[in-house]
């Protein structure tokens, strides 16, 4: 049986080959933020078809250095100076525990990037008028994400708000949450 995961990896990637002007430039701000912020040695989960790459690139569908989801890295502890998830959290199955393996691999001084669309009002309206195949889930609220940011462990440093035509996207720069007193 077909999951409902599998169905919009397929959608979504038809419709991805074709590489748009609107791509391109969320592709070059993806590499800017990533220029400035990244440490090495640096981690690109959901790779995908992005030519942004990084040390070592993780997708469970498209060519890349390891073919595995986010959910389950097959990578040890504390190994990344950054952690890059550039438009994957809609598209995978459980998107806490994404951040909760991003969490894991990352130094403890290391930086969490993130670019994600937090959902804006023509985003909000377009959702409830049609039925989307394309991703797993939606953020309508930056709160939802922070919580979810928050709750896998990581401080929100910077938080930055980018349009691309009326799509509203989130790039956030974070750093581990650090326990004193747990070991
Ligand atoms: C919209 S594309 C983004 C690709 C790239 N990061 C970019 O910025 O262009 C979403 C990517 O997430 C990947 N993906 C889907 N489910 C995933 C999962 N569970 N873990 C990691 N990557 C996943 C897909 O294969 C696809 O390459």
């Amino acid at each position: 049986m077909v999951s409902k995961w599998q169905r919009t990896q397929s959608v979504g990637e038809t419709q991805f080959t074709a590489v748009s002007d609107y791509t391109r430039r969320i592709w070059g701000d993806e590499q800017t933020f990533l220029n400035k912020h990244g440490r090495a040695p640096s981690l690109n989960v959901g790779s995908g078809a992005c030519p942004v790459k990084c040390d070592v690139n993780i997708d469970p569908l498209l060519p890349s250095d390891v073919k595995a989801v986010g959910e389950s890295l097959p990578l040890k502890d504390e190994v990344f100076g950054t952690v890059a998830v550039f438009s994957v959290l809609d598209h995978v199955l459980d998107d806490g525990q994404v951040l909760r393996e991003a969490h894991r691999v990352l130094k403890r001084n290391g930086l969490f990037i993130l670019m994600q669309s937090v959902l804006g009002l023509r985003g909000k309206i377009w959702l409830l008028r049609h039925r989307d195949m394309n991703h797993m889930r939606h953020y309508l609220w930056d709160w939802q994400l922070r919580r979810k940011l928050r709750r896998a462990g990581f401080v929100v440093n910077q938080w930055k708000i980018k349009w691309y035509n009326h799509d509203r996207v989130v790039y956030a720069v974070c750093s581990k949450q650090l326990l004193f007193g747990c070991e």
